[in-house]
């Protein structure tokens, strides 16, 4: 089978397409062909090497980890799916990823994808709408009448979190830049704002809670925006326990795991029409490196998907 596999850390041309075996099922495990995959950050940044001392992996490894596809094989144990299944999953990330014809991954990391998701929107959704989901729901506790904030509202995790956050009943305030600012109205937002326009402070009224998707100088600026008692939870840099404290309010660093439980969540709200994932860009699995450019950009509108067969 093809599949994009990186033998050295580096930049898109360590990217390299070849044939390798169809991988091999566990117990446990499906098989899954590929119909399509995303792209996420962390492809790039572990493409890079950023990521070697919390992900070691032993070189060559197929990237990706967002999928949508066909089940074509199942191991002994696994009794919830059968050939033909159309599924999708966000599978561990320490085994061989999804730019791939096939891809092995434990029954319980995928799920049956909802008929009104076609295969390029149900990859596009895993990794984001899980990390959005556990930082809002799990991790932030936001419930209905809640005002929560959320950083690059028009990015992969933001624009699926503006979406689930509204679901929850709460009130939407989400950044982005002037081109933008009506993709957040577009996706819910009820208060869009340009942070290139003014300081956050001068824009944004208190919130119980902040989705901080970039960290840094974005991150420092967040601790005043925030209710006392409120919570900023990120996914971008480790926030300070002391910094929270010295404002009264809770931190939090959440680090997506693969979750069945929250991809039947985000089916519900599909089937509900309340989440609906934006595909900005699509490439076939030959231009993964201009995918990895475009992700590397910092600019995409919603997700970059690989269709794959
Ligand atoms: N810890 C975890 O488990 C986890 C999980 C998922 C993602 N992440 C991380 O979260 C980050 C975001 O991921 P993603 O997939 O959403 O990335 P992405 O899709 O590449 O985000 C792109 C978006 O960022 C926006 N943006 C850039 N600078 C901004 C700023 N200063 N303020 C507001 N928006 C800004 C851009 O909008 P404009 O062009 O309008 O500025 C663009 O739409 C990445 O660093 C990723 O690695 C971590």
């Amino acid at each position: 089978m093809r599949a994009v596999r990186i033998h050295q850390y580096g930049g898109t041309d360590t990217l390299q397409l070849e044939q390798i075996d169809t991988p091999k099922i566990n117990a446990d495990d499906i098989l899954i062909k590929v119909k399509a995959a995303a792209i996420n950050p962390v492809d790039w940044k572990i493409r890079e090497g950023y990521l070697q001392e919390f992900i070691p992996y032993l070189l060559p490894v197929t990237l990706g980890w967002d999928v949508a596809g066909i089940v074509t094989a199942v191991g002994a144990q696994v009794t919830e799916f059968k050939v033909g299944d159309e599924v999708f999953s966000r599978p561990d990330i320490s085994r061989d990823g999804s730019y791939a014809d096939y891809i092995s991954v434990k029954a319980d990391e995928a799920v049956l994808k909802s008929a009104k998701l076609d295969f390029a929107q149900a990859a596009a959704l895993p990794l984001a709408g899980i990390t959005a989901w556990q930082c809002l729901v799990d991790v932030g506790q936001l419930s209905a009448g809640q005002r929560v904030l959320i950083h690059a509202g028009a990015g992969g995790v933001g624009h699926l979190a503006i979406q689930i956050a509204k679901a929850q009943g709460a009130t939407v305030i989400a950044t982005a830049s002037t081109a933008n600012q009506d993709l957040l109205t577009q996706l819910g937002a009820d208060q869009a704002v340009d942070y290139t326009k003014a300081p956050l402070n001068e824009q944004i009224e208190p919130v119980d809670l902040i989705l901080d998707t970039m960290g840094g100088k974005v991150q420092e600026q967040s601790w005043a925006l925030l209710k006392k008692g409120g919570m900023l939870v990120s996914v971008a840099d480790q926030p300070s326990e002391e910094v929270a404290k010295a404002h009264g309010v809770k931190a939090a660093f959440v680090f997506i795991e693969p979750s069945s439980r929250i991809l039947r969540e985000l089916n519900t709200l599909v089937e509900a029409n309340q989440l609906t994932p934006l595909i900005e860009h699509r490439f076939p699995l030959e231009q993964i490196a201009e995918a990895h450019l475009q992700s590397q950009t910092g600019r995409t509108r919603g997700k970059i998907v690989i269709e794959v067969s």
